[in-house]
């Protein structure tokens, strides 16, 4: 009988390792260039037909174009993942062009799906993460040109430009579509608003603070 659990309990565990990494297979083709514009809806974007697909699928050109920091935050993030280059899709890889002001910030975010890779290629940054609970250790470290710095998978981090220069970061990034959470937009920019109810009891503060900062977003 309790043999006979044992073994339940491996099939259980064994089964739940087969579902879990059944929802991103090894490619089974060269490549599934991402069909943009297809209805179908499948987890991540459809294929294109590979009799269909050109070099240009292939390609992105503007990575040395600096983004646009006219922002209240002073930087810009240029994302280049499957939905910018859709010949990326299905390979877990993307890239990010980041364009910091003196001052900038690219605000506390996280993103789901990926680990990223950062180097700074000018400038200099204050990097770091935070770690889950109950820790929530602050990881961080002031970067210089040529630093190569990395971000775990879905923990909360960001960048501030110290210096008097612009600052000029390039990102990996372990998904296709890594997603973005922006931390302060998620919580007081949601779409319909949360309950400022939940934000004073959350933030332990009163209304009017949390409507100051629900003005912002
Ligand atoms: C940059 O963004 C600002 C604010 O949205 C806009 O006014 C400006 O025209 C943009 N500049 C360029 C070169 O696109």
């Amino acid at each position: 009988m309790e043999k006979h659990t044992v073994l339940l309990s491996l099939v259980a565990v064994l089964s739940f390792c087969c579902i879990a990494f059944a929802y991103e297979p090894a490619p089974l083709q060269d490549f599934c260039v991402a069909d943009l514009n297809s209805p179908v809806t499948v987890n991540g974007f459809s294929c294109k037909n590979p009799m269909m697909v050109q070099a240009n699928d292939f390609l992105f050109r503007g990575f040395n174009i600096p983004g646009n920091t006219s922002n209240p935050v002073r930087s810009k993030v240029s994302p280049v993942t499957a939905a910018q280059l859709p010949g990326l899709n299905t390979f877990g890889i993307a890239m990010a062009r980041v364009d910091y002001l003196p001052g900038g910030v690219n605000p506390p975010h996280y993103h789901p799906r990926a680990s990223e890779i950062f180097t700074l290629i000018e400038g200099s940054l204050l990097v770091g993460f935070v770690t889950t609970n109950p820790e929530n250790r602050l990881i961080s470290k002031v970067l210089q040109k040529g630093d190569v710095f990395v971000f775990p998978k879905g923990l909360i981090h960001f960048q501030l430009n110290l210096g008097n220069e612009k600052a000029l970061g390039i990102s990996a990034l372990s998904s296709q579509n890594p997603g973005i959470m922006t931390v302060a937009n998620a919580v007081f920019g949601s779409n319909p608003l949360i309950s400022s109810e939940v934000l004073t009891k959350a933030f332990q503060t009163d209304k009017k603070v949390i409507d100051q900062i629900l003005s912002k977003f």
